[in-house]
């Protein structure tokens, strides 16, 4: 049988028995499979890579050892949240490495999209991999693959094209070895890994997070990427999640950011010229992120992120909605 294959006869995980059922099943099969072997799990603090963690943390405790790589292009307080969480409230044994400059000085000067996200990918291998070495022991690698990563790895072997190469990790060094893999959700839909989050009781906010792409601001502060405007994007798009979760929007809208163009116009602040960058709002919708609709955002709460963005946000002197669907648009600038 195929085991990367879903048996026609599963049923859908939709309600918390079937997840108390499946984790239960899980379980078995985890310790079953690593025995008293140590397990290493590159923990992002995404939806995917977070429920295996938590999975993982029942099945075999501190035999999981996560590492949390900070690549400098994460949200605001994104990995403080996911040290907080795995470490203080979870007691996982969590490896945190702060690699924001390694990435920063590989990025710098680079414009072309394809180019950073090939430079994120592999210094994403590379600062893993070096923590790897530095752990004895590890025997099992896991993974929060999920059963569209299966089912988009099968089209792409077939030889369908992208648009942007997605693929975010590509394959560890040569030298590190592990006696298998450990994918507990890899048969599963993102709804169904949703589920089964919430009932091993990670946060709500953590489980229905908006996606975020694994090259992070990385393909928002567009061009090549320089300190300053990093540090603005990051700013104005913590005031953006504000105001969406404080205006009943963040559970509307299935993804939303702001974007940063390498590009300054002239404004006025306290009756002096202002250069600055404009952010750019995207807010769209979609079911599978193949082609995307805009949200109709109120005025107020549109005016109100621009007022705070331009109030709060140094090096930003306008605000812009991006109306654009997707064709023709992409979700992502870059
Ligand atoms: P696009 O821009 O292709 O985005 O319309 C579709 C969805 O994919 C996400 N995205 C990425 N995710 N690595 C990822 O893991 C990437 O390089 C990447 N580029 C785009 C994007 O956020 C949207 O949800």
């Amino acid at each position: 049988m195929d085991n990367n294959k879903r048996p026609e006869t599963m049923e859908r995980i939709t309600t918390k028995e079937l997840a108390d059922k499946f984790i239960e099943e899980q379980i078995r099969e985890v310790r079953e499979q690593v025995g008293d072997k140590k397990v290493l799990l590159a923990l992002s603090g995404g939806v995917d890579s977070s429920v295996v963690a938590a999975l993982l943390i029942k099945a075999i405790g501190k035999q999981l050892v996560c590492v949390h790589v900070n690549h400098g292009l994460m949200r605001k307080n994104e990995s403080e949240n996911v040290v907080e969480l795995f470490t203080n409230q979870l007691d996982a044994n969590l490896v945190y490495v702060d690699a924001t400059d390694r990435f920063l000085d590989l990025l710098a000067g680079v414009s072309d999209p394809e180019k950073k996200r090939k430079i994120i990918g592999a210094e994403f291998i590379n600062v893993f991999a070096d923590e790897a070495r530095k752990l004895d022991g590890v025997a099992y690698l896991a993974q929060g693959t999920i059963y569209p990563d299966i089912l988009e790895s099968i089209k792409q072997a077939e030889g369908k094209k992208a648009v942007k190469s997605h693929h975010n990790v590509g394959g560890l060094p040569e030298d590190l070895k592990f006696d298998g893999l450990v994918e507990p959700v890899k048969l599963l839909f993102k709804d169904e890994v949703r589920v089964v989050g919430e009932a091993l009781g990670l946060p709500h906010a953590m489980v229905y997070r908006q996606p975020f792409p694994g090259p992070g601001l990385g393909v928002r502060c567009l061009g090549a990427i320089t300190r300053d405007r990093l540090h603005a994007l990051r700013e104005a798009d913590a005031i953006l999640r504000d105001e969406f979760d404080k205006n009943g929007l963040a559970e509307k809208v299935w993804q939303y950011f702001v974007v940063v163009p390498d590009v300054k116009s002239v404004g006025v602040k306290d009756e002096s010229r202002y250069e600055g960058w404009p952010a750019i709002i995207r807010a769209v919708n979609t079911k599978d992120a193949m082609s995307a609709t805009i949200e109709e955002i109120p005025y107020a709460v549109l005016h109100k992120i621009t007022a705070r963005i331009t109030a709060e946000v140094e090096g930003i002197n306008r605000v812009l909605y991006d109306l654009t669907p997707k064709p023709v648009g992409t979700i992502e600038w870059e």
